[in-house]
């Protein structure tokens, strides 16, 4: 069998994610904060759903919900059916930032997931090369995450979610913090991973560029409480026409959508 055939990800079953009037409350001594509100969408398999609201809106309080690492105040979440309650090796997260462990090689960071999934066998350490070579890193197995550049770490900590064979991979802002140019690199790099690895993506972002990059659908939230404003869904993915930023921008209907989101965001910001 090939490594690739091996490697295939335990795919979505057709139910998919079902967020389903999702609420949360942060409790406080003063006011409580209505941090989401009656969220309500579901996300299909093999699709990339993008969160997208201005700050504070509570993207990361969903993320963090559907990862089950926050419990729903109201409302409900249901992984192919099955209630989520608590996080799962079936949904891999991605975070914001630096993510990687300074003191283990990028090939002990990217089997770190795997290992405390209690998984070393064999196949597992097929795992940790193919998605290795999926995000470019193969010849960086044995460096160290100082070596590093901040794409390249944020590509270990991708390889690693991805090493896990999650059915639903959760992303905060997983480019955030890199600059621009890097920034577009990672996005065609992930564009072309998902499609491969036939990825369920569920991610948060700002950037209203990525989001039309690599959204099959953008879930819109309000200004506090996050409630779902407007579901869209750019076309821009169908049939694999796009995998550049130039091809992107090239499309007819590129300018006007970014307008419509970015007038949401403007409105939004002005009600927060
Ligand atoms: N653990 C917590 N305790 C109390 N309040 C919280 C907690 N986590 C988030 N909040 C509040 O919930 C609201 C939503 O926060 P959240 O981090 O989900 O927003 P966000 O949309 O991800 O923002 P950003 O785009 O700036 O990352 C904010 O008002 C935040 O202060
Ligand atoms: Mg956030």
């Amino acid at each position: 069998m090939s490594t690739a055939a091996r490697m295939q990800q335990p795919e979505l079953q057709e139910e998919g994610l079902v967020v389903d009037g999702l609420g949360k409350i942060f409790p406080s001594r003063d006011t409580p904060t209505v941090a989401v509100e009656n969220a309500t969408f579901s996300v299909a398999p093999r699709q990339v759903t993008i969160l997208l609201g201005p700050s504070g809106c509570g993207k990361s309080t969903v993320l963090r919900m559907i990862a089950g690492l926050d419990t729903p105040t109201s409302g409900r979440i249901t992984l192919n059916g099955e209630p989520v309650i608590g996080p799962n090796r079936d949904r891999g997260m991605v975070f914001q930032g630096y993510t990687s462990f300074p003191w283990l090689t990028v090939r002990r960071n990217v089997a770190y997931g795997l290992r405390i999934n209690g998984d070393a066998t064999a196949l597992a350490e097929g795992a940790v090369d193919h998605f290795l070579d999926r995000v470019g890193l193969s010849r960086f197995a044995d460096a160290w995450p100082h070596q590093l550049s901040g794409g390249m770490r944020q590509r270990v900590a991708l390889a690693r979610a991805l090493a896990t064979t999650p059915q639903l991979l959760l992303m905060d802002e997983p480019f955030g913090a890199l600059d621009a140019e890097t920034r577009w690199q990672m996005q065609e790099l992930l564009l072309d991973v998902i499609r491969k690895e036939r990825m369920t993506v569920v991610m948060v972002t700002h950037d209203v560029e990525e989001a039309l990059l690599l959204a099959d659908q953008i879930i819109f939230l309000s200004s506090r409480p996050g409630r779902v404003k407007a579901v869209l869904h750019p076309p821009f993915k169908q049939d694999a026409a796009i995998s550049t930023r130039e091809e992107l921008r090239a499309q007819p209907q590129y300018g006007s959508m970014e307008q419509d989101i970015l007038r949401m965001m403007r409105e939004e910001a002005a009600h927060g």
